[in-house]
């Protein structure tokens, strides 16, 4: 362990079990960073009420248990301050020494999560009746930076991407796939025109009687699994996904046709999901439609809000697929946590669902299910994402300008045509996706192209500028990155306040991790670069008048700066360009 907040809190619990005996061992000693010391520990505050004690004389008795313990290795001071804080510093020789090891450590001190958990991340989930947009974006960009995480902390991950593949509208597309012709269709959903393709299927729906018909039969043959009907329904999905797989490839996110697990996976499981929870008398028949009420769920009348899970007409809807998937990955996936990363408008939804799942004893207390809420990607007009005909920005577009934008910021820069090309896709992609990830995800954001591709503040082009200004520095110096191995010495405050940042890489992580937050991981990277850039400002790197050894430790510095901003872009998922 090399992180100095993890490092603390061990040694500050050691020294409460020591103090009060082992009942306080496991108290939080609630170490902050402090402008005051390097960090601050808050817990004799905290405790004083229990211990009965002043807390100062609390803060007294843990710094004393500090000292027997004999832990000067780490602490340089540890003084007491105010109503009963305890201001600690640690020793410059401590931080050095970690700072080698986490140079050494491939992990570069992300800690492993004991046990390891099997985490199930429901992302991405577009709808194939209609064009992928950009709400399935974020959810996808989000998801996929949790997987990375949760499983770079060692845990195992199952990728499911509920695709929307199942339900009547497939009845009229197969139908518009029939009049338009097997090639033409699927040409035209390879190519992402899935949005018009629904468009026109929808207005003959609308207009012409016949096709209304001939769609209802469809949807009759469909839900029948006649083989015809599921060949072209099949060759609708495999041109959609194919469309889908594009987007993934250009955003370099992590799934695959493995994790699709859509909506038509659960159909035939929808009919003994109802049939159970009538069977328990957790569903009832209200109006003709079976339905859960769970309790503490009430309308706007104040009358108990119904999910219903079977239509009067017999049809199955959302909330019975979402109530068979739980069941699957519960029972037979033997998940331990599940997050589903959608939309923050579906948020009752979802908790609805939760409550009935627990009500039948399919989720339980040692599963932790949580919505992961996609805050809503706004215009310019601060209204719902759109283009100006009104229309959903066709996502293939609307990553394509990332790219041609990011190629005329590096215009002038000199690259022949190929590299430009290969640099302005890194680019435009890091920022599309960092600025989605840089927010907290359940709130707002609006898409704005020039702040995401900005090379300065916390966007994706400045993080990766980050990273190829420090590989400039070792091409420069004609020093591979892992041939720099030290010694590290902390001369200047800069050179300590970087390696200090550098060492709370791990703790950053696994809070992300815990909390689905990604953004944190985006944070701390921006931090680590700027704490970079002051280092870098006032200390010389490769200049002649550095001695051997400082210039050796300052390139370790450099090359672990290096490690942490690499490590952390690839748990985003944003990919770095060499040079920029
Ligand atoms: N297809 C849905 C939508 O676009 C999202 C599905 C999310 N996952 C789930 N298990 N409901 O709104």
């Amino acid at each position: 362990m090399t992180d100095p907040q993890l490092v603390l809190t061990e040694r500050v619990q050691q020294a409460l079990g020591t103090a009060f005996g082992p009942e306080y061992a496991g108290a939080d000693p609630l170490i902050r960073p402090s402008q005051f010391a390097d960090f601050q520990a808050n817990v004799a505050l905290s405790l004083a009420k229990r211990l009965r004690r002043a807390p100062r004389e609390v803060a007294q008795a843990i710094a004393d248990a500090l000292d027997a313990a004999g832990t000067t290795d780490v602490f340089e001071s540890v003084e007491i301050s105010g109503p009963g804080f305890l201001n600690i510093t640690l020793k410059d020789e401590w931080i050095s020494a970690q700072a080698e090891r986490t140079l050494e450590d491939p992990r570069v001190g992300v800690g492993l999560t004991t046990p390891p958990q099997t985490v199930l991340v429901d992302y991405s989930a577009p709808n194939a009746a209609k064009e992928m947009h950009v709400g399935h974006l974020r959810t996808t960009i989000v998801g996929d930076s949790l997987v990375r995480i949760l499983e770079h902390l060692g845990n195992r991950l199952i990728r499911q991407n509920h695709l929307g593949d199942w339900g009547t509208p497939f009845g009229m597309l197969i139908e518009h796939l029939l009049d338009i012709g097997e090639g033409n269709a699927i040409a035209r959903l390879e190519a992402g025109e899935g949005s018009e393709y629904y468009q026109e299927a929808r207005v003959k729906f609308d207009s012409d009687n016949a096709f209304k018909e001939r769609s209802r039969r469809r949807v009759a043959t469909l839900q029948a699994e006649d083989p015809e009907t599921i060949r072209l329904w099949h060759l609708f999905m495999n041109a959609t996904i194919s469309y889908f797989n594009k987007i993934y490839s250009t955003l370099g996110v992590t799934l695959t046709d493995d994790d699709i697990a859509g909506e038509s996976m659960y159909n035939r499981m929808l009919a003994e999901t109802c049939a159970d929870l009538e069977a328990s008398g957790i569903a009832t028949v209200s109006e003709g439609a079976l339905c859960v009420f769970p309790p503490g769920f009430t309308g706007s009348d104040d009358k108990p809000l119904p999910l219903i899970i079977r239509k009067s007409d017999g049809g199955y809807g959302y909330a019975t697929t979402d109530l068979a998937a739980i069941r699957y990955r519960v029972r037979d996936l033997k998940v331990d946590r599940i997050l589903y990363v959608v939309g923050a408008e579906q948020a009752l939804h979802f908790q609805m669902v939760f409550a009935a799942a627990r009500m039948a004893g399919w989720l339980t207390d040692e599963v932790s299910a949580e919505h992961t809420q996609i805050g809503m990607m706004l215009g310019s007009d601060g209204r719902r994402f759109r283009t100006r005909s009104g229309v959903a920005t066709k996502l293939s577009d609307l990553l394509d300008e990332a790219v041609e934008r990011a190629s005329a910021a590096i215009a002038e820069r000199g690259y022949d045509e190929a590299t430009r090309a290969e640099i302005a896709h890194t680019v435009g992609m890091g920022a599309v996706k960092y600025a989605d990830l840089s927010v907290s995800h359940d709130s707002e954001y609006i898409f704005d192209y020039d702040r995401m591709l900005a090379f300065s503040g916390n966007t994706g082009p400045y993080m990766q500028y980050a990273t190829a200004r420090i590989r400039s520095i070792f091409r420069k110096g004609e020093i591979d990155p892992s041939a720099a191995t030290g010694p590290i010495i902390l001369g200047e405050p800069a050179e300590r306040d970087l390696a200090l940042q550098l060492l709370g890489f791990g703790s950053v992580v696994e809070h992300a991790g815990a909390s689905s937050e990604p953004h944190r991981v985006c944070a701390y990277l921006y931090e680590t670069a700027s704490t970079f850039t002051t280092f870098y400002e006032k200390c010389h790197v490769l200049h002649d008048d550095v001695p051997p050894e400082t210039r050796a430790s300052r390139l370790a510095l450099c090359a672990l700066t290096l490690n942490v901003l690499q490590t952390g872009l690839n748990l985003l998922g944003v990919p770095t360009p060499t040079r920029m």
